[in-house]
């Protein structure tokens, strides 16, 4: 007990997105439009792009892997018009990972899947309403292989403050899309 305790602290304390997950204890059954696609994404959709967060020591190689799938539909809507249409569903599934020596250098590849956030665009607000929704989008996060049950109770709380610094790209780390690049 005690020992699986600490262990829920630590990863806790170095996966700052997690942490907030943390606070919120109850389980939630999403609205239906964010929940985690029912779509095979990763084999269907196009991947517009990855993250790798580094461990403390950089040399240890990636700490997390971040993979961004958005539909093919959605892709061919933004680079035709330049902004995100309603109703487009981006998912980002965070991976642990393992990190060998290989031919190539020190690597980083993706190993079990941690959980995945999804936003859907709602730039008028007519998706839903309440705490998942709002700033032009709705928000959720899925621990591991969950796709209905969330663990967000507020967008506010839970995601926004991590967004902020991209208010100016629609909330969306553009930068690492070049699957959006025009
Ligand atoms: C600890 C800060 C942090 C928190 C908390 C956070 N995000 Fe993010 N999110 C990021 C960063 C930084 C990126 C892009 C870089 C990366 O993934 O490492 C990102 C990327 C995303 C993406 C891919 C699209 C994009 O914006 O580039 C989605 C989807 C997403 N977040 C959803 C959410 C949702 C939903 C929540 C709340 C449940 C949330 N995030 C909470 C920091 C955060």
């Amino acid at each position: 007990m005690r020992f699986s305790a600490f262990a829920l602290i630590m990863s806790a304390a170095s996966l700052p997105a997690f942490a907030q997950m943390a606070t919120q204890p109850d389980a939630i059954q999403v609205e239906p439009v964010l929940e985690v696609p029912s779509e095979d994404f990763r084999t269907d959709w196009v991947q517009i792009g990855a993250f790798s967060v580094l461990a403390d020591t950089p040399a240890d190689g990636a700490h997390e892997i971040h993979t961004v799938y958005i539909d093919k539909p959605a892709l061919e809507a933004y680079l035709r018009d330049g902004e995100f249409a309603e109703e487009t569903r981006i998912v980002k599934e965070v991976w642990g990972t393992q990190t060998e020596d290989l031919t190539t250098g020190r690597a980083s590849y993706a190993d079990k899947l941690k959980g995945r956030f999804v936003m859907v665009r709602d730039s008028e607000g007519k998706l839903g309403q309440g705490p998942r929704f709002g700033d032009g989008w709705g928000w959720a996060f899925f621990p591991g292989q969950e796709t209905r049950i969330t663990n967000t109770e507020d967008y506010r709380d839970a995601c926004l403050a991590c967004h902020e610094p991209v208010r100016d790209q629609g909330l969306i780390y553009l930068q690492g899309y070049p699957a959006l690049r025009r």
